[in-house]
């Protein structure tokens, strides 16, 4: 049986092979880094196979993910390209490196799709965008749709919108609101596990309630924030202080980032 190959062994690795792991995936799982310690601390943790040699790994794999840092995409598909001669169905991770640019740097026989999973996919509930090139074959899309539904929800979205989505779903949002809000409670006497408690229960309940309920957001806002009460003055506070065009720049940010990557 062929391999699901993992080339960069970090921690989008860790966290889709935790993931996979859960749901008792069986088929054989490669993972090839240059760190060695890496390697032997996946092995251990998870049982997955290690290849130190890069050609090696890459010959194993019915598919072959690629999870190392967009700097260094380039270099890796150089090594590897020159070596490829059979049809091979890869998955780039990584962030705003277009389809046309693997597609050129590695030549014909890989045909490329692009997935953005979650951390998250740790605990089997990691959201994933996909999208395809014309040339992956029905059955490459449906063995990587497979793949990544094992560790949560999968999405598939036009490659134009990859680089909104990639800076919009980050569970970064969810981990930096939680810090800045635990953080601005103990600020006002809350003892530090009484505002874990609040603010966690704050984000998550809200969300939850939302995506749970049939109530647009709209009304939820508003049956939260009584007019003259508590919770109003906290959001037009946020607001005066410019909340949402800070939001906005921050994604901003994000895109102009993906776009840096896209130009290595
Ligand atoms: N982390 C996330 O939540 C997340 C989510 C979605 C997508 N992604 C994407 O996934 C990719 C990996 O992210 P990450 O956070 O897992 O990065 P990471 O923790 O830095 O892991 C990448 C690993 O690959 C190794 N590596 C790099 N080039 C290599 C090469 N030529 N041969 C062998 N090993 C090599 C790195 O070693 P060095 O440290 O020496 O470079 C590192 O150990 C990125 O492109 C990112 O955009 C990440």
């Amino acid at each position: 049986m062929k391999a699901i190959v993992f080339l960069g062994g970090g921690r989008i690795t860790s966290a889709l092979i935790a993931g996979l792991r859960l749901v008792k995936f069986d088929q054989p799982i490669v993972v090839h880094d240059r760190h060695p310690r890496k390697l032997q601390r996946l092995k251990r943790q998870y049982g997955v196979s290690v290849e130190s040699d890069l050609h090696r790994a890459v010959n194993l794999a019915g598919i072959l993910v690629i999870a190392v840092r967009p700097d260094s995409v380039r270099g890796l598909l150089k090594e590897i390209a020159p070596r490829v001669r059979k049809p091979l169905t890869a998955v780039s991770l990584a962030a705003g490196i277009p389809l046309n640019k693997l597609r050129a740097a590695s030549g014909p026989p890989v045909h490329w799709a692009r997935a953005m999973p979650s951390p998250v996919s740790r605990s089997g509930r990691g959201l994933t965008a996909l999208t395809f090139d014309r040339k992956v074959p029905a059955a490459g899309r449906a063995q990587v749709r497979k793949l990544f539904a094992l560790v949560g929800p999968v999405v598939e979205i036009p490659e134009q919108q990859f680089d909104a989505f990639t800076v919009t779903f980050s569970s970064s949002h969810g981990y930096h609101a939680l810090a800045t809000l635990i953080a601005a409670a103990e600020a006002i006497g809350l003892d530090g596990k009484m505002a874990r408690m609040a603010a966690a229960h704050a984000l998550a309940d809200g969300i939850g309630a939302w995506r749970e309920g049939d109530v647009p957001l709209h009304e939820l806002l508003e049956e939260a924030a009584t007019p003259g009460g508590t919770a109003a003055a906290v959001m037009a506070s946020l607001d005066d202080a410019g909340y949402r065009r800070m939001v906005a720049k921050g994604l901003r940010a994000g895109t102009r980032q993906a776009r840096r990557n896209a130009a290595r």
